[in-house]
């Protein structure tokens, strides 16, 4: 069944895992979305929601926010949370950009995770790509000293993307950066597209960075050397360029 036609609970049972995106020049303080106070992570693009409802109930000592852009996943995801009752996930419908950029406080977040972003692969909409140079600047300014950004894609061009983002904001430092081979077992997976990419057998390429507290780099040989990889593993995707593939549907 599809997510449109999925079966929603009334907006009373979703309201209090749904918070709504502030008007202009508002700013949201995440703390007052949550009865408990304690470290908050924020997933951007959470599509059919597999990291939010399945990953997220082995962290109850975290409150998670999530922030999509389509209306009917966010409904449909605020679903599946009501009906597992999760006390420390609250989901809106809006742009993930929009919110760093203009709605949350600085050192806000102890975590942002964007897995597997919308990769729009004909070059005229690469704009419309959520992780970019500005959204790194604002994750730079909404994670805590501490925190971590945590990155994922299928797309190795992105990846090198990415980590040319990255390799410009001294204020993370690379954790880890990797290749992870297919591993046969779509059950290890954080999200849906990481399921279907596990279940194609295509690699996942993987980033996880500490925001630092004092802007020094000490990983930048990892990051450059991943860098140098993807860089040449794209050279060989390139015969995707200019492929019009339009938006993928939602894998399970
Ligand atoms: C390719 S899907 C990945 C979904 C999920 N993260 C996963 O790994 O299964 C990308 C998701 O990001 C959402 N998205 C795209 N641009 C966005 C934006 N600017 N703000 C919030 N969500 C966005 C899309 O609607 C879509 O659900």
């Amino acid at each position: 069944m599809s997510v449109r036609n999925a079966k929603k609970l009334p907006m009373e049972e979703l309201a209090p895992y749904l918070f709504a995106m502030p008007d202009a020049g508002q700013v949201l303080d995440p703390r007052t979305l949550f009865s408990v106070e304690q470290p908050i992570e924020l997933e951007v693009g959470f599509g059919k929601g597999a990291f939010l409802v399945e990953a997220v109930p082995a962290h109850p000592e975290r409150n998670y926010l999530g922030i999509e852009i389509d209306r009917a996943l966010t409904l449909y995801v605020a679903t599946r949370i009501a009906k597992r009752k999760l006390p420390n996930v609250k989901v809106a419908s809006g742009d993930a950009g929009r919110l760093l950029s203009q709605h949350l406080p600085e050192q806000s977040l102890d975590a942002v995770h964007v897995y597997f972003p919308d990769p729009w692969w004909k070059k005229k909409h690469r704009k419309r790509r959520v992780f970019n140079e500005v959204f790194a600047l604002h994750a730079a300014r909404v994670i805590r000293p501490g925190g971590m950004l945590y990155l994922a894609t299928d797309v190795a061009e992105y990846f090198q993307v990415m980590l040319t983002v990255m390799a410009g904001r001294p204020e993370f430092v690379p954790v880890h950066v990797g290749r992870e081979e297919q591993a046969n077992d779509p059950t290890q997976a954080a999200t849906n597209f990481e399921k279907k990419a596990r279940r194609e057998g295509r690699p996942v390429w993987r980033g996880r960075f500490e925001r630092n507290a004092t802007s020094v780099i000490t990983n930048q040989h990892s990051l450059n050397e991943m860098l140098d990889r993807v860089t040449e593993e794209n050279r060989h995707d390139e015969t995707q360029w200019g492929q019009d593939v339009g938006k993928e549907i939602l894998p399970d």
